[in-house]
């Protein structure tokens, strides 16, 4: 059972994108955000977003592992449908065809800008070409870079919707980086988060002082209301015994609007020994099960609170984005409907601009509907 992001949603924003398919106008496609990591380095951005795509494939590590932006488009395309060929050309194939990832998924693939018409049907080689075009680009020696890496996630488990990992910040160069390596990051950096349409993940380790994040330090910046921030708390399993982030949650620390989601990812060890995403998934929600500080609310800990959280914000994204469409649809269907009256009198389907209308309405009142059950959700952390 796939475990990723937007699922919940899925369904409902596929009918609505095909209700404006059938009116056939640009003037009604709903702009997801996107939705940013950002934190000091090794604080675990990259294990949260894949934990939240619920694919293995970004690299990960200790020291600085993510050098450029990663723009990361998931694209939701349905099953079984004939694929496309890239560029008109037969599209190379990677890892299915070459036996190397036994449970690829001829539905899920990734590609990248930089190789058009090259499909990856095995994840572990979207990691390897990650990896490659990194040191392409910057140099082994943990060398930086703006220039972003450009992948597209192609799945019918997946909402269409862009994530960017981000290098982190740090303050003292290191191998190749350059001195200013701390300005050159943070100008890289707010570049992504200054969007106003940018969610932003501000990921702490649980095990450093809240009050020295660079990353909501940062935050706070760009979203000073704290109105697109989501707190996220890793490595709560490497706190000292007897210490919890339970006051932090409770808001008693530093307060944010949309509140903190504490996560448990895959430690070094996890990653060395190939541990999957499943196995993640599991030991996360059996560490807040299990544990004296977390058990009594562990439904608002962890990844899948965490992804349920995001859903609950691009629902009232959508819901608020909805009156705008529908105006632009109503325009359109006035100006068609005074051509035709100057055409002599109604010709053809001039009807479904209007069903296109009652659909839209009655998803805006199903909107409501899920949102008022959810948005308690927000703020709740205790
Ligand atoms: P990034 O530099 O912020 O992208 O961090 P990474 O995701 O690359 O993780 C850095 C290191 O921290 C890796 O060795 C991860 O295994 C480890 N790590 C990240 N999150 C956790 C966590 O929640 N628990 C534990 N034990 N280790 C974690
Ligand atoms: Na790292
Ligand atoms: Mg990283």
């Amino acid at each position: 059972k796939p475990t990723g992001l937007g699922l919940e949603i899925v369904g409902t924003i596929n009918k609505l994108q095909d209700v404006f398919t059938t009116v056939g106008s640009s003037a009604t496609q709903i702009d997801l955000p996107q939705i940013c990591v950002l934190g000091s380095q090794s604080s675990g951005k990259s294990s949260v977003l894949e934990n939240i795509v619920g694919r293995d494939f970004l690299p990960r590590g200790s020291g600085i592992v993510t050098r450029r932006p990663l723009v990361l488009q998931l694209i939701n395309r349905p099953a079984s449908t004939p694929a496309p060929a890239a560029n008109g050309a037969a599209p190379q194939v990677n890892g299915a065809e070459k036996g190397t990832d036994k449970a690829a998924n001829p539905d899920e693939w990734g590609e990248f800008l930089h190789l058009p018409g090259e499909k990856f049907f095995d994840f572990n080689k979207i990691r390897d070409e990650i990896i490659r075009d990194t040191e392409a680009k910057t140099g082994r020696n943990a060398g930086i870079s703006p220039q972003p890496i450009n992948l597209r996630i192609f799945s019918p488990n997946v909402l269409t919707l862009t994530l960017v990992d981000l290098p982190g910040l740090t303050k003292v160069p290191v191998g190749d980086q350059p001195r200013d390596i701390e300005k050159q990051i943070r100008d890289m950096l707010m570049k992504y988060i200054s969007k106003p349409a940018c969610i932003i993940l501000a990921v702490t380790a649980a095990n450093q002082d809240l009050a020295n994040s660079e990353g909501l330090k940062m935050a706070r910046e760009v979203d000073p209301e704290g109105n697109r921030t989501i707190g996220v708390l890793t490595k709560v399993d490497l706190m000292d015994v007897g210490t919890d982030v339970v006051d932090i949650l409770a808001g008693r620390i530093i307060p944010l609007r949309l509140g903190y989601v504490p996560v448990v990812n895959r430690g070094q060890r996890d990653i060395e020994t190939n541990r999957p995403i499943t196995y993640a998934l599991e030991k996360e929600r059996e560490f807040f099960d299990n544990h004296p500080s977390y058990r009594g609310k562990s439904q608002y800990c962890g990844t899948p609170f965490l992804a349920h959280k995001l859903n609950t914000i691009l629902k009232l994204h959508i819901h608020n984005t909805l009156p705008d469409i529908k105006a632009r649809i109503t325009q359109q269907l006035q100006r068609f409907t005074a051509e035709l009256q100057t055409l002599g009198g109604p010709l053809g389907d001039h009807n479904s601009g209007n069903i296109v209308l009652s659909v839209i309405t009655e998803f805006t009142s199903e909107f409501r509907t899920v949102i008022d059950g959810n948005t308690n959700d927000l703020s709740l952390n205790e």
